[in-house]
């Protein structure tokens, strides 16, 4: 099979990462901070030294900022019902997914509001206008996709971390297609909070999701329950992690997604940054001189390891279907990103999605296009 859909979830995984998580279920089997013994100790650890890693990886001040998830939808729903339970106000872009969407709707029965901003391809100061112009006094949190899922374009997150903070309001950003694939450095880039899958761009296993969140803004907590740590209390602890990360943690999944970000260390980000892009760029060229093949996105002015197309006469589903039949999977439909389909006009269809990671080859690249010219002759 040639496996396009990297932007779901990267596969295969790195032989560090399997072999991480095998080690971890028979070296670290006990549970974390729930115990003084000895393969509990070591355990909790093994957690530390990922927070340590990933801290170090995105710029964050510290370690016990780095809060564990089940995945990125789970982060941004702690960013966002954690800042606007108590009702209020938030911008968000119009490319988002709906694991910012549907959390934002559900909070209108607590009188939440939220504004979308049109993002401009072409235009970056335009786009954080648009954020600055949907900024009210309501406004509690400006929160945005840093890559869209759907078309691959990269927001400007350092400018509208700028803008939110010359407000005095929260910057979260949705980095579910750009971890581990663009730079992404929270002091610098004034990011709050940073939501991220585990599983995609920095190798790790389904299952596992990353929040860090700066200490300064407390979120409210929408779990609560065991620490580990002061027990005798019935409110939740408020130093990070504990506060943010109430119950067992998924050991065998933290302890391989370490590997695959220290995978993605030794290989170099930037690296795979640029391999993909030179992949994804190769791909353009020649869909792009296919007649009946139409291709949508900014690209090739920014980089990234995602696009998407349709051919003509053809649904998106049809054409994901007969790429399947043909050995290659890529993901067809909407996304989950409603939202940046109505963006570029490709609803109700939607497109067809190949996205790519390091493990893609050219001849990935390649045959995909080799397929499509032998979908499109077919009758
Ligand atoms: N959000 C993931 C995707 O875009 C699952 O496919």
């Amino acid at each position: 099979m040639i496996y396009l859909d990297n932007a779901a979830t990267t596969w295969p995984k790195p032989p560090s990462v399997v072999n991480a998580m095998a080690k971890s279920l028979v070296r670290f089997g006990a549970n974390p901070g729930r115990g003084g013994h000895t393969m509990a100790m070591e355990t909790a650890k093994e957690v530390y030294l990922c927070r340590e890693t990933l801290a170090e990886f995105f710029g964050a001040d510290d370690p016990a900022q780095v809060i564990f998830t089940a995945n990125c939808t789970m982060s941004l729903n702690m960013v966002i019902k954690g800042l606007l339970l108590g009702g209020g106000h938030a911008v968000v872009s119009d490319m988002e997914h709906n694991a910012v969407i549907r959390p934002l709707h559900a909070l209108a029965e607590y009188g939440v509001t939220y504004t979308t901003a049109h993002v401009c391809e072409n235009d970056p100061q335009k786009t954080v206008e648009n954020f600055r112009r949907a900024i009210c006094p309501q406004t509690k949190l400006l929160l945005c996709t840093h890559a869209s899922n759907v078309f691959g374009n990269v927001l400007p997150i350092r400018e509208l971390g700028a803008l939110a903070h010359r407000y005095g309001i929260p910057f979260a950003v949705d980095a579910a297609q750009s971890g581990g694939h663009l730079p992404i450095h929270m002091r610098r880039d004034n990011i709050d909070f940073l939501c991220l899958p585990g599983h995609k761009g920095l190798y790790g296993p389904m299952g596992t999701g990353v929040l860090i969140s700066k200490s300064e803004i407390p979120l409210q907590t929408i779990l609560q329950g065991g620490t580990g740590t002061a027990s005798l209390e019935k409110t939740q602890p408020t130093a990070l992690p504990e506060r943010l990360e109430s119950g067992t943690l998924n050991v065998p999944g933290i302890v391989a997604l370490r590997a695959g970000v220290l995978w993605v260390k030794e290989r170099g980000r930037a690296t795979i940054e640029r391999y993909e892009t030179m992949l994804l760029h190769h791909f353009y060229s020649l869909a792009a001189n296919t007649p009946h093949v139409r291709l949508y996105g900014d690209l090739p002015k920014h980089g990234g390891s995602l696009l998407s197309f349709n051919l003509e006469g053809k649904s998106a589903e049809e054409t994901a279907f007969l790429l399947s039949q043909e050995g290659i999977a890529v993901r067809a439909g909407l996304h989950c990103a409603p939202s940046a389909h109505a963006h570029n006009k490709t609803l109700p269809n939607g497109t067809v999605r190949m996205s790519l990671s390091a493990f893609n080859t050219r001849h990935d690249v390649d045959t995909l296009h080799k397929m499509l010219i032998k979908i499109l002759r077919k009758p």
